[in-house]
């Protein structure tokens, strides 16, 4: 049993922390806690879920089973796991243990009642809250890692504060912090270890100090910025609201550059070489997935038109419109240069994660994209070097067909443990993860298996296009006329 450090409110401005619990150890809670332990081996870090079968998959021995594929994590795992990392469903004695409790539960959005298609819905977030009031003790510090609507603290504190009082002479005492995650899956690891920035919003400087005090075990004091919590709140939302704003942009501009005879490529090298604009974050392709992106902007949208600035919401708004029509755009694309139809059809489909370097396929737009083409009477090869076979049935609502081919005119899909295996027969392949070993491909091979004409459809432009070309299929690049 983890025992919490002494503290006394009145004598203490600063605590140091030695115990923190972290309640939901999914893609944000699990790296995130993992790169504390690591760095910071005095401190007892326990990650708490709900769910005990991603639980036993975060203590399995084997750490090529970890729940979250990250590189590098298993890495990081390996060496805190057992020492000062914890795993357990045993929440009520990991919050009593804390010094600070981190709250990194999902924020999906709602889907029905008020606010449905746009609000978050936070009753995981209040349940989780209620959990903290009832088991902690002494003085706590509760940190928002999850993405939430700008003044979710205040439900927070409001929920904390009823138990506060609830408590003869005040034992129990709390603050507040909003911390939020900036990371990015596929390569957070690395973004944990050097951030860009580290944000902490809150209205108590001790406890403010006392969190920026964990992360200077690694981070430049200089890139830990403080705010209020509103700040805090507001600045994850709009981060990513603007992240995703420069992929809907460089995606309609990738459509006019195929409608045009330009490349979106020399268009976005020409423009990111403005140093106001920059580089990164102009890679034309299928659209943004990801679980963050979609929801905050709709909670952005849901927060603007609930303060009456309509025009705001609606500019917001547009963001995602456009990203859920390049999705629509590319399906019936592909239709269209196949002769008008794709029933019947085998189509090797390259990539299912919502970027590379991930097994996570939330919102990923492989997901949109398949289900038209199955709705079209296509037969889907569908590989992905990390995700599994159920991951893609329950995303496309149906099982894989146990045969190769399905009947004529209704879709099906099947795995395909390689890229060969899958354009076996095929009448075009379409890239729509950006792996890396997707760049390697051996065209002259594939060519030699699939069935003339073939296509490529390259919705992320990172194969060799060239080296396809040669090898006699008819190729389409995203973005390029
Ligand atoms: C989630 C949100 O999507 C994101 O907005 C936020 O910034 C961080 O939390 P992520 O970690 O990717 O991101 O979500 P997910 O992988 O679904 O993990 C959440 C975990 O919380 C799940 O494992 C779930 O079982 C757990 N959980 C949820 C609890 O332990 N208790 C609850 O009451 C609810
Ligand atoms: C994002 C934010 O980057 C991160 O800061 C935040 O904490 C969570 O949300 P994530 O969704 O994990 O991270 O990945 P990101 O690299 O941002 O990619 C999001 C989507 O945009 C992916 O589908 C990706 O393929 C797409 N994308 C990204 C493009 O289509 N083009 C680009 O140039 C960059």
């Amino acid at each position: 049993m983890l025992l919490k450090s002494e503290f006394h409110p009145t004598f203490c401005p600063v605590m140091t922390v030695r115990t923190i619990c972290c309640i939901g150890a999914g893609y944000v809670g699990g790296p995130t806690m993992a790169v504390i332990a690591d760095r910071c081996p005095q401190i007892q870090v326990t990650l708490v879920d709900l769910n005990a079968e991603r639980i036993a998959a975060w203590n399995d021995a084997d750490l090529g089973r970890l729940p979250v594929y990250e590189p590098g994590l298993a890495d990081v795992v390996a060496r805190c796991r057992g020492r000062n990392l914890h795993f357990t469903t045993e929440v009520d004695g990991a919050i009593a243990a804390a010094d600070m409790v981190f709250l990194s539960v999902n924020t999906p959005t709602k889907r029905k009642g008020l606010g449905a298609g746009q609000a978050s819905d936070l009753r995981w977030i209040e349940a989780s809250a209620r959990q903290v009031a009832a088991q902690a003790r002494g003085h706590t510090i509760v940190v928002e890692k999850s993405t939430l609507p700008v003044r979710t603290a205040e439900t927070i504190q409001a929920i904390l504060s009823a138990a506060q009082q609830g408590t003869e002479g005040d034992t129990k005492s709390f603050s507040v912090l909003s911390n939020p995650e900036f990371l990015a899956e596929g390569t957070a690891i690395s973004d944990l270890e050097n951030p860009d920035r580290v944000l902490i919003g809150g209205d108590d400087p001790g406890s403010i100090d006392a969190l920026a005090e964990i992360y200077s075990n690694w981070v430049n004091p200089e890139r830990i910025l403080r705010t209020n919590l509103w700040s805090s709140e507001l600045s994850k939302l709009t981060a990513n609201a603007f992240l995703a704003q420069r992929i809907s942009s460089i995606n309609a501009i990738g459509a006019l550059c195929e409608a045009t005879g330009a490349d979106v490529k020399e268009v976005a090298r020409a423009i990111g070489s403005d140093s106001r604009l920059g580089s990164k974050f102009l890679a034309a392709g299928p659209g943004f997935g990801g679980s963050c992106f979609r929801k905050d902007i709709l909670n952005l949208v849901y927060l603007c038109r609930h303060y009456g600035l309509e025009p705001a919401a609606q500019y917001w708004e547009q963001v995602v419109e456009l990203n859920s029509w390049q999705q629509q755009r590319i399906a019936r694309l592909v239709v269209s240069r196949l002769f008008g139809t794709v029933s019947g059809k085998r189509l090797a489909v390259l990539g299912f994660a919502f970027k590379a370097d991930t097994n996570d396929t939330r919102e990923s737009p492989a997901i949109s994209i398949c289900r038209d083409l199955l709705e079209e009477g296509a037969h889907l090869a569908i590989h992905d070097p990390k995700v599994g076979v159920d991951q893609i049935t329950s995303d496309l609502g149906q099982g894989a067909s146990a045969s190769g081919l399905g009947l004529a005119d209704e879709g099906s899909w099947q795995p395909a443990a390689s890229v060969l295996e899958a354009v076996e027969g095929a009448d075009a392949v379409i890239v729509l993860t950006e792996w890396g070993q997707y760049a390697q491909l051996d065209w002259p091979a594939i060519a030699a298996r699939m069935r003339r004409p073939a296509w490529l459809f390259d919705v992320r432009a990172v194969t060799d296009a060239e080296a396809a070309r040669v090898a006699g299929l008819r190729v389409w690049l995203v973005g390029e006329g």
